[in-house]
């Protein structure tokens, strides 16, 4: 996606550890028209595949697939990090490890909020390793409902995330691929 790519290459910062820092206007400030544009993209991509919710991971997911769902007519769901176990007793729970921060937590899904019927998007805005969007795909199979398809705002593809949902036979649709952060410069993979 165009202008993604644009704010990606002029306002994103390549840390040295393969990490991209963008605080301006996606994990930190959000450019909401930005992510208006973002969802529109989105929801032209999966117009077609009969979604009946989109389901994100907090917190830096949100805005985008906030504006995707409502593009989409359809809820959002928000899986938790932290689940409050007073609040959330009767739920579909799987173990997160995360690579670039290296910790983990357990994603969390109310039992009562997918059925067999629902065709779900998963979007979010980084795909490294994969571990989060994973973890989000065994909830919605755990819950009986079919993934429709899945977003990113931003692939980092020198990483093995792709590779893991390929695995798991789901393909990913990515707004912006990055093919290096090396050197603080940020390249993009070249689209045949
Ligand atoms: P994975 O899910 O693809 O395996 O990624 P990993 O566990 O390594 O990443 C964990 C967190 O770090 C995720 O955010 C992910 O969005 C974020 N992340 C991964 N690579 C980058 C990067 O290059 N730049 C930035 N800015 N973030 C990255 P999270 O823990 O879910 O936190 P939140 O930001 O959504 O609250």
């Amino acid at each position: 996606m165009k202008r993604l790519e644009e704010k990606v290459l002029n306002e994103g910062k390549a840390l040295q550890n393969g990490v991209l820092k963008v605080d301006n206007f996606l994990n930190h400030q959000v450019d909401i028209d930005l992510m208006e544009e973002i969802a529109k993209d989105f929801a032209t991509e999966f117009k077609e595949k009969g979604i009946t919710k989109v389901i994100t991971i907090e917190s830096s997911g949100i805005a985008p697939a906030l504006l995707t769902a409502k593009e989409l007519k359809v809820p959002l769901i928000i899986l938790k990090k932290q689940p409050s176990k007073v609040i959330y007793q009767d739920v579909h729970q799987t173990v997160v490890a995360s690579f670039t921060k290296d910790t983990s937590y357990e994603l969390t899904i109310a039992k009562n909020l997918l059925t067999e019927d629902d065709h779900v998007l998963i979007i979010d805005d980084f795909l490294a390793y994969g571990e989060a969007v994973s973890g989000a795909v065994r909830l919605v199979r755990l819950s009986h409902a079919t993934i429709a398809g899945i977003g990113i705002l931003i692939e980092k593809s020198f990483q093995n995330g792709r590779e893991k949902l390929t695995e798991m036979g789901i393909s990913v649709y990515s707004q912006v691929k990055i093919a290096s952060l090396e050197d603080g410069k940020i390249t993009l993979v070249e689209e045949e």
